[in-house]
């Protein structure tokens, strides 16, 4: 989308999900990477729904928040637009073409491929090497393109904040960046297919990989909102008191068997539902691995419930398994997070391209 090709200077990756944004800076030392500042910044109700900005103020008022808490000194970001708001193509093209006959192309072709006017939607395209099948004249070209609001929402929030949107992504694919960081911790072979199931707060995304690729990918409306409403309504507090205690722990006896216990079981349900559609849509009918991640991996048990309802080996996400940690940051709490900064670590990796 314009600078989703280009090779840039050091970026912070900005996840901006529906409870939080997400930033997070990556530094590389000799053949290691080092979390050099990073910080998890609640959004209010209803600014972020369904992964749509509505409330854009609020979104810039979060990423400031953001910026300021981790200390960072970067100015500029990458951040992503959700994959179900992005169109993506993978053409053929004849290698032989300059970048500008190339270009010419890929608008010719999409017409095509997206349903809406071209002067809608921001548009870009990278070449990703030699056309399967083997023709030597041809290359296969990746194109992107999304709704120019889907994409300005998103530069605005960063730039009402101080930021500058150097890259745009799409959140899949910086999963898939993710992905490459957690792969050593996984074991196994390296052609192994691994699930990795992001359970957030209002959305739960199944991701199938195969080789590092993604194969398969699929959105489903639950996660941890619905948790913190139960206890809200229990024990009769608001929303942000709620989710305090979801996180931190300290309610009544009755929290865990009336209701963890119960959302637990809901989720590994979800998570069964998922694997399901995947193996009746593939030729697979099972995993080798399934990795959690979103911020609901970070409740107890969670790998546990899923393992047993999937009867696969399931392991909790966690993108710095392999990097140093700066000494500005807090372990313990980074730990914590992990699960949830999946993206935000892909989207950090375009430092590095
Ligand atoms: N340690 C924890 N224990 C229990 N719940 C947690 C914990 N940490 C985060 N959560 C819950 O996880 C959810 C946030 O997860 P995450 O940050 O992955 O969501 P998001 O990316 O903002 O949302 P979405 O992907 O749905 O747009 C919230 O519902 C929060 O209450
Ligand atoms: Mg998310």
């Amino acid at each position: 989308m314009g600078s989703f090709t280009k090779k840039s200077a050091p970026v912070l990756g900005i996840d901006i999900g529906s409870a939080a944004v997400k930033l997070v800076e990556l530094k590389r030392s000799g053949d290691r990477y080092q979390v050099e500042s990073y910080a998890v910044e609640p959004l209010p109700r209803d600014a972020v729904v369904e992964k749509n900005i509505s409330d854009l103020e609020a979104v810039s008022r979060a990423v400031r928040s953001a910026v300021k808490r981790s200390q960072t000194k970067l100015k500029e970001a990458a951040t992503a637009v959700p994959a179900s708001a992005a169109i993506s193509r993978t053409l053929v093209l004849d290698s032989s073409l300059g970048e500008e006959e190339m270009e010419g192309q890929v608008n010719l072709q999409a017409e095509q491929y997206i349903p809406y006017p071209l002067e809608e939607v921001n548009l870009d395209f990278e070449v990703r090497g030699q056309a399967a099948g083997g023709d030597a004249g041809e290359v296969e070209v990746l194109l992107v393109a999304s709704r120019n609001e889907n994409v300005e929402a998103r530069v605005d929030a960063l730039s009402d904040a101080g930021l500058t949107a150097k890259v745009m992504d799409v959140d899949s694919y910086a999963l898939e960046n993710a992905f490459e960081l957690i792969r050593p911790s996984l074991g196994g072979e390296s052609n192994q297919t691994v699930a990795m199931i992001d359970i957030g707060a209002t959305v739960t995304t199944l991701t199938v990989f195969e080789q590092g690729q993604i194969v398969y990918t699929r959105d489903q409306v639950f996660g941890g909102r619905q948790l913190t409403e139960e206890i809200a309504r229990r024990f009769d507090m608001d929303q942000e008191e709620a989710e305090r205690y979801q996180k931190q722990g300290g309610l009544p006896d009755s929290y865990e068997s009336e209701v963890l216990q119960p959302f637990r079981e809901a989720m590994a349900q979800q998570v069964n539902r998922s694997m399901q559609f995947f193996f009746g849509a593939s030729h697979h009918s099972s995993v080798d691995q399934l990795v959690i991640a979103g911020g609901c991996a970070g409740i107890d048990g969670a790998s546990d419930v899923i393992a047993d309802a999937t009867s696969t080996e399931t392991v909790v996400a966690n993108p710095f398994s392999q990097m140093s940690v700066s000494s500005r940051i807090k372990p313990q709490q980074l730990a914590g997070d992990a699960p949830a900064l999946m993206t935000a670590c892909g989207l950090a990796l375009r430092s590095f391209d």
